[in-house]
């Protein structure tokens, strides 16, 4: 049946199927003509079926957007033996009334290639509509470069799972992902490191050995105008994040004059934590400006993701410029140096009709109330940061590594798994995670705040885009369904989830050639 579990499903056993031939015809009103697209799209390469206009004539599929009928995001789907209605509360609505119907025809309707059968949807009635608003998932495309033709598959799947949100991780210590006009260098040279480490990095440095093979690669401008324009027509948002003031040594490689000064840079070929970190000094948050306009003009997101995570200090506790910039500042030490620049990167995105999100770490230095009241708060660190954030008025999505953090193990047995970061995030785990956090069961002006949640696929292990979806599937779809449903009764059952919903979606998987995880 169909995930995520819609809100409400009847099957009407006595009523039949619709059959579907080459001669069902669609109607669509202007505002569903792009779900009208994405279901023809589907449904064209295994069946074979046009699906016509209906032109005045009698349709036998109809789709429509009834604003106040519905939620936003939400659906109505009919099917007899005769007609099948969509009716959505917009025009993401109508679209995932399309995905439920994908899901209610044979497996082999994913097929990349015809397939000769009947073609049959039995008789139902479903009422849907998402518990919560964010609904993401994170990709890391600077420790390993993803091809933009990897996106574009994700993109769908992550459409097919009724998700609505990608965070592109787009800058890394190892790798700067994003052509540039102003700073050309961020790529020429940015976007390369000399070689890799072989296995994992938390071992001696001693022990170290590397692949002595270049990696690198970057989206042009025209790639993230067609993956934005892609995911826009899936109804999903596209999040850029440039990673500061942490985490920016391919920058720096590339302008050492964004450093501190204090050793030569070159873009990492290890894993973990750099503690050459960005300068605080004019020309450093010029660049991070400038970079941030190009970052606008690309991507339309309101939000906008300037990281703010693991940002060693050691740097600037050293260097005599930030010392200089904190004291005329009157601050009294360095994570209060980082609220500082978190502040003027906020102020910076709100001037420009943009808003800052950031990592847990943006509270560091003052919390809530020493940042600007429009700024989200990503919480991956735990639920804590999420409740505190909450609390303190600003808006949170949640992303706890426990949870949520999918380059983690999905089984005990290390040895049957490929080499993962650390940890055991298995399905079951992800399936029973709740949102909204329980410290904010009886304070619902702070759990309003809650926007909604994201899993993170992060890349240092995962060198491939076949990789990238094992560690991906099924963790992605348990995901889904946790955050459409946000069932905080927890009446949803993770034994009826992997047996009524997930087993009959692997087939779908498989038909789409997904490189998941057996279940266990
Ligand atoms: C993170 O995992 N450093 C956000």
């Amino acid at each position: 049946m169909i995930l995520p579990k819609p809100q409400r499903l009847d099957r009407h056993e006595h009523d039949g199927a619709f059959r579907l031939t080459g001669t069902t015809s669609v109607r669509s009103d202007a505002a569903s003509a792009p779900a009208a697209d994405a279901l023809r799209r589907a449904l064209r390469p295994a069946t074979g079926f046009a699906l016509p206009d209906a032109d005045g004539g009698q349709a036998a599929i109809t789709l429509s957007v009834a604003p106040r009928a519905l939620d936003a995001e939400a659906y109505e789907l009919t099917v007899t033996s005769d007609h099948i209605t969509i009716t959505g509360g917009d025009p993401a609505g109508v679209f995932y009334g399309v995905q439920s119907l994908r899901q209610l025809l044979p497996a082999e309707v994913f097929s990349a290639t015809a397939v000769e059968r009947d073609w049959t949807v039995p008789a139902v009635s479903v009422t849907d509509g998402p518990q919560l608003g964010w609904r993401g998932m994170m990709l890391d495309a600077a420790r390993h470069f993803m091809p933009k033709e990897f996106i574009l598959r994700l993109i769908d799947l992550l459409a097919l799972h009724k998700l609505n949100v990608l965070h592109l991780h787009l800058t890394e210590d190892q790798g700067w992902r994003l052509a540039i006009e102003k700073y050309p260098r961020l790529t020429e040279v940015g976007a390369w490191r000399r070689e890799t480490l072989i296995g994992h990095a938390d071992r001696p440095e001693d022990e170290y050995t590397f692949d002595g093979t270049p990696h690198g690669g970057f989206y042009t401008q025209d790639d993230i105008r067609e993956i934005v324009a892609y995911a826009a027509e899936r109804f999903i948002t596209v999040i850029p994040e440039i990673d500061m003031p942490g985490h920016m040594l391919a920058a720096i490689t590339a302008y050492p004059e964004l450093g501190n000064g204090l050793r030569p840079p070159q873009v990492w070929t290890v894993w973990g934590i750099s503690e050459q970190v960005l300068s605080v000094d004019d020309l450093a948050l010029d660049f991070c400006r400038d970079v941030l306009t190009e970052v606008m003009s690309l991507f339309p997101s309101r939000l906008i993701h300037c990281g703010g995570d693991e940002c060693p200090k050691e740097e600037w506790r050293a260097s005599p410029a930030a010392q200089a910039r904190m004291r005329s500042l009157g601050l009294t030490d360095e994570d209060a140096l980082q609220a500082w620049f978190t502040g003027q990167m906020a102020t910076f995105l709100s001037d420009n009709g943009r808003r800052f999100i950031g990592w847990d770490e943006v509270l560091e230095g003052g919390g809530p109330a020493n940042l600007p009241k429009d700024i989200v708060v990503m919480s991956w660190r735990g639920e804590e940061a999420g409740v505190e954030a909450a609390r303190g008025g600003l808006d949170v999505v949640m992303a706890p590594c426990e949870y949520l953090y999918f380059d983690r193990y999905q089984s005990e047995d290390h040895d049957r798994e490929p080499l993962a970061i650390s940890g055991f995030v298995p399905l079951s785990k992800v399936y029973d995670y709740r949102p909204v956090p329980a410290a904010l069961a009886d304070e619902p002006e702070a759990a309003r705040h809650v926007l909604g949640a994201q899993c993170q696929l992060w890349t240092e292990y995962v060198p491939t885009p076949k990789h990238a979806e094992y560690m991906l599937f099924p963790r992605l779809c348990a995901f889904a369904e946790a955050v459409w449903r946000n069932d905080g009764n927890g009446v949803d059952d993770f034994a009826d989830f992997v047996t009524d919903r997930l087993r009959p979606h692997l087939e779908r998987l498989n038909a789409l050639g997904v490189s998941h995880r057996a279940l266990d």
